[in-house]
């Protein structure tokens, strides 16, 4: 693919929020690395949704909580396309528990897909993006609110928030950019399960706007991080939510 003059990883892009991403970032000119965990089909649904658009893309199978798989993530990425641009570590799990349940199993899957994916990935990305390039984390706004139970969730999305500030200055001077996107409630599966209707209405009604997020609106705003208008954007965390928190 050597026509190739801007690529993208996306991690978790078979569904969701992450799908949208791909498809966004497609329609922005990038060749785009559609990753996903188990869900072969839906990434190939991703894949095709883009390159029917006129764009490119490629799907890839990886853990991102294994170092091997995000190592391969990487590879594979500089195979299909010859370059990397722009990765957005996007790929996450809800993991709720009260914290007097003491349910490490839980903690521990959310630490590693969620935190200890990040550690991987903006090491990977640190090593392979050159001057101009971005790296975006997805965190969430339920930081801000702290529900019950969320604790493991939460946990492991302030840890990304962390690396996000500690990798923009170990990259000082190369012109490569770290921020994090953290949405409040979308209408994606993550969202969607184990609540009741009346919870997910009730949580839809708590900002201002009255209503949940689209994919569509938290892809664009990686989208505004990853484009010539994000240049100056550094670091920070971007609260999409509707004033939720
Ligand atoms: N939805 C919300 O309300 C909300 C709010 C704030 C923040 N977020 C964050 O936004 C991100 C996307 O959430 P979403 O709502 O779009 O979730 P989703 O609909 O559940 O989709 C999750 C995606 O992540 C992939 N994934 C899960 N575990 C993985 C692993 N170990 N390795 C690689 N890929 C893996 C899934 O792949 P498979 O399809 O193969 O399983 C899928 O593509 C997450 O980081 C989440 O924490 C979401």
């Amino acid at each position: 693919m050597s026509n190739v003059t801007k690529a993208a990883i996306v991690t978790g892009a078979s569904r969701g929020i992450g799908r949208a991403i791909a498809e966004r970032l497609a329609r922005e000119g990038f060749a785009v690395l559609v990753n996903y965990a188990g869900n072969a089909a839906s990434a190939q649904e991703t894949v095709a949704a883009i390159v029917q658009a006129g764009g490119t893309a490629v799907a890839q199978q990886g853990d991102v909580g294994k170092a091997e798989d995000v190592a391969h993530l990487f590879a594979a990425a500089k195979e299909a396309f010859g370059r990397l641009d722009v990765v957005v570590h996007n790929a996450g799990v809800m993991a709720l528990s009260p914290i007097a349940k003491g349910d490490l199993e839980l903690f521990d899957r959310a630490i590693a897909t969620n935190l200890r994916s990040t550690y991987l990935i903006f090491g990977q990305a640190a090593n392979a993006l050159g001057e101009g390039g971005r790296i975006i984390a997805l965190s969430s706004s339920v930081l801000g609110v702290n529900f019950p139970s969320y604790g493991p969730y939460i946990a492991s999305k302030a840890g990304v928030e962390g690396l996000v500030r500690v990798l923009a200055n170990e990259l000082r001077g190369r012109q490569i950019t770290v921020n994090a996107v953290a949405p409040g409630p979308v209408g994606t599966e993550l969202f969607f399960d184990g609540k009741t209707p009346e919870q997910i209405e009730r949580i839809a009604k708590l900002a201002p706007l009255e209503r949940l997020g689209t994919p569509e609106e938290i892809a664009a705003v990686v989208a505004f991080l990853a484009g010539p208008d994000g240049g100056w954007v550094n670091a920070q965390v971007l609260r999409a939510n509707g004033g939720y928190a």
